[in-house]
């Protein structure tokens, strides 16, 4: 029987092959997948590797330095990083619909990737941290698996790259066992499922750059305080909500009225179902205090019960 070490030797040996001084272009996501796939390419064949990574302003607090940090810094991938933020904020403006906020993002994703591509001459080959669930899910690998993903926001149609997919024939621990062989750290072996999207759909409603604080600093005390009394492993997924409605408290003398933070966190095998976890309630209530004083326009904290079915994970 094969282990990671045969694994990663005899693809580091396949890609050399195939790609010979060719180029190769890879989207980096901040995701397992996409990272495993960079370092391996790095592996096999170095700076023939050119990999993008579009920050769109709507990933978790320190999400983008981590990658910038880990990847470019102690792995030494070839990374551009598009600055996009005002990009993004700018197309989200006065919209409010979920599915029109994922539209547009996904876009918005493919045209800030393509003007990128575009200035890189020769590109041979195009990676993608694509697994085998996502071969069978979409059937073949043709382009149209690409355009499919949701994860990545889609890529642009009129690039004709041969594709380059190492771990198409890994299950998602299979990716993390091969990280962690390259020698990868916890943090992104074991990072929790993060949408496309980001926090945009974490914001009900209209996205603003004062909500986005708010979303990424309680998101960030919530990570914090779940690492700190090692609850990372039983639950699948952690976050805050801003649900964008105002409540009336009371701060000192003074009435407030200010924004909601709604905690969610599930446990779950797939992310197809999903139970709400328990967390301690002392753990809770240093989280709520946490924010309440911590994160500006907070003066309540509540707690998402509901499994899935009948709520779904995310409340966008
Ligand atoms: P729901 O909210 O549908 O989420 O129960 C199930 C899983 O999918 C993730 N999710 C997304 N991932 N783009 C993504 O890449 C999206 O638009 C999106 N919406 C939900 C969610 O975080 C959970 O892991």
């Amino acid at each position: 029987s094969w282990t990671m070490a045969d694994f990663i030797d005899i693809k580091i040996k396949e890609i050399r092959q195939l790609v010979g001084d060719g180029k190769v272009l890879l989207g980096l996501s901040g995701g397992v997948d996409s990272s495993v796939v960079g370092v391996l390419l790095q592996k096999a064949i170095g700076d023939q590797l050119t990999c993008i990574f579009v920050d769109h302003g709507l990933l978790r607090k320190n999400e983008a330095e981590q990658v910038m940090d880990t990847l470019g810094g102690k792995f030494g991938l070839n990374i551009i990083k598009v600055d996009a933020q005002d990009r993004f904020l700018d197309k989200l403006a006065g919209v409010s619909d979920p599915e029109k906020k994922r539209k547009i993002i996904g876009n918005e994703f493919v045209y800030v990737f393509d003007d990128e591509a575009q200035k890189i001459k020769d590109v041979d080959y195009l990676a993608q941290g694509t697994l085998y669930t996502d071969v069978i899910e979409s059937g073949t690998e043709t382009a149209q698996t690409i355009k499919s993903h949701h994860n990545v926001g889609g890529l642009p149609e009129d690039m004709t790259f041969s594709l380059i997919e190492p771990l198409n024939t890994l299950f998602k621990d299979e990716v993390r066992a091969v990280g962690t062989e390259l020698g990868m750290p916890h943090d992104i072996v074991w990072r929790q499922p993060f949408p496309g999207p980001g926090l945009a759909i974490r914001i009900i409603g209209e996205v603003t750059p004062e909500k986005l604080e708010i979303v990424r600093e309680s998101d960030a005390i919530l990570r914090e305080e779940i690492a700190k009394n090692g609850l990372e492993g039983d639950i699948w997924q952690y976050f805050t909500v801003l649900p964008g409605f105002k409540s009336v408290g009371v701060m000192g003398d003074e009435r407030t009225y200010d924004y909601t933070i709604g905690i969610r966190a599930v446990t779950s095998i797939d992310g197809m179902t999903s139970e709400w976890a328990r967390i301690p309630y002392d753990v809770l209530d240093v989280i709520s205090k946490r924010i309440v004083n911590e994160c500006s326009h907070i003066n309540r904290v509540v707690l998402d019960i509901t499994s899935k079915p009948p709520a779904t994970i995310e409340w966008e």
